[in-house]
């Protein structure tokens, strides 16, 4: 990596984002200074310890901040202006959580946007990194321009964040491509030396709007592919045919691609979800009925409850019955439970009388926190003791590996339900296991 670029940066918001843009910005050369309101993340932060789970962040942050390249702080003040260093750009990387009628609450984003607007003393180029909906922009520059009393000059960017958690440093630091969308040269000249040390990957430079719109487009477009893969998955559940047959026939036509044709229990996280709701929002607002959108979130509604139904079909009667979750974040890799389908999935057996058993390998915690009524084993061993069902819903590494004759002799009953179509049915039924998975015979 590039080192000592000379930019001097704010991030605002250090969650899954902004911790890693970060980091990773510190380690392309930039002088970084992360900055959030929750006291106790940066206090944890200074102290040398993750927030999150991401693989590799711990050694990337420790690097960088012995190289006094990475910094974190609890005010925007103190990260615009650090140790007599003047953020030239700040990101803004804070959440933007979804509405109850499905729109982005984007009050956040309105905040610190009136911090940065009171702490500018000079030219200052603001990133908007958080996804967003078209012309929040404008509403910041809106916003900037209302609070900034001494006229500063500024230019507000669209810099949307593609990072998939689990693999984001990887991702961050060899992107498919880099999008900015700028109003200026003057901005652009910045965000371009922001990013140096990644020139060989493609940038695209649009306006400001079109920028913000690709990151929307984009993850509908990637949720619409696994709800197509999902209704064919259950089409081949009533014919017989292979859905993984199917997906690799499709994949290898280079028009369609094979990723994102995985048939599963349907997407979750805090990105898919959320931007699916309120990309449909948005086209609403603006007078276009988006109603693709409205199926693929249906799809991947009933899609969740296919194990579910799977689960009662096999246990026929479900009170008093017990099923053991392998799995609880929405893909492996990740202690992100925000809209993780286990979620759902545990309301609805607990509602139709049966327990739940669950281990995840790191998202207990925050599992712990929104999931009630559910008992917490402490591996996977100890999660199969008693199930009269087990069920895979993450497809983590050492679920693929677990000693299957151990398992067997602590069911109850040998039934796997693999949301994830992580096992082999043949070895599965060969060991005596009532194997069903998705869109398989
Ligand atoms: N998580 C992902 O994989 C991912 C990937 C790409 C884009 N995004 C987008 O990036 C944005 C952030 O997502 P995230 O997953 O990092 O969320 P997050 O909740 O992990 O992080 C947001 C952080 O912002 C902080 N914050 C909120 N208000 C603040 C304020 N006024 N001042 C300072 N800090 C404040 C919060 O305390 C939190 O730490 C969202 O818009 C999301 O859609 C997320």
């Amino acid at each position: 990596m590039k080192k000592n670029t000379g930019i001097n940066l704010c991030m605002i918001g250090t969650g899954y984002v902004g911790l890693v843009s970060g980091a990773c910005l510190a380690e392309m050369g930039n002088r970084v200074v992360c900055v959030d309101n929750n006291l106790e993340k940066i206090k944890m932060l200074q102290k040398g310890k993750m927030p999150i789970y991401e693989e590799g962040l711990e050694e990337l942050v420790d690097k960088n901040v012995k190289s006094g390249r990475l910094f974190f702080a609890s005010s925007i003040k103190e990260g615009m202006m650090h140790k007599g260093h003047r953020a030239e750009a700040v990101f803004i990387a804070v959440g933007t959580p979804p509405r109850e009628d499905g729109s982005a609450d984007l009050s956040a984003i309105e905040k610190v946007s009136r911090e940065i607007a009171e702490n500018m003393t000079d030219y200052t180029v603001i990133v908007e990194k958080s996804t967003v909906p078209v012309e929040t922009c404008l509403w910041i520059e809106k916003t900037v321009t209302r609070h900034n009393k001494k006229n500063i000059p500024f230019d507000v960017c669209s810099n949307p964040e593609f990072l998939r958690e689990g693999v984001a440093i990887e991702d961050f630091l060899n992107p498919d491509r880099i999008v900015i969308g700028v109003p200026s040269k003057k901005a652009e000249f910045v965000l371009k030396k922001v990013y140096s040390a990644l020139s060989k990957y493609p940038m695209l430079v649009t306006d400001v709007k079109s920028a913000e719109l690709i990151k929307h487009a984009s993850n509908s477009f990637l949720s619409t592919k696994i709800s197509f893969i999902n209704a064919v998955a259950n089409i081949c559940e009533r014919t017989g045919a292979n859905v993984e047959d199917v997906a690799r026939g499709m994949g290898l036509d280079k028009r369609i691609g094979p990723s994102f044709l995985k048939a599963g229990i349907g997407f979750g996280g805090f990105c898919f979800p959320k931007d699916l709701e309120a990309f449909y929002w948005l086209a609403k607002q603006k007078g276009y009925n988006f109603e693709l959108l409205k199926n693929v979130k249906e799809i991947n509604e009933t899609q969740k409850m296919w194990i579910v139904e799977k689960v009662q079909q096999e246990m026929w009667n479900m009170e008093g019955k017990t099923v053991a979750f392998l799995g609880l974040a929405f893909k492996p890799l990740t202690d992100d439970m925000r809209f993780a389908p286990s979620t759902d999935i545990a309301k609805e057996l607990i509602k139709r009388g049966a327990r739940i058993r669950a281990y995840d390998p790191v998202s207990m915690e925050n599992a712990k926190k929104s999931m009630k009524g559910i008992y917490f084993a402490k591996d996977a061993y100890d999660c199969v003791k008693g199930a009269d069902c087990i069920c895979l819903i993450t497809e983590w590494k050492e679920f693929a590996e677990l000693n299957f004759s151990r398992v067997l002799k602590l069911v109850n009953h040998p039934i796997m339900i693999d949301g994830r179509n992580l096992y082999d049915p043949d070895k599965m039924r060969t060991m005596g296991f009532t194997y069903i998975s998705v869109g398989r015979k």
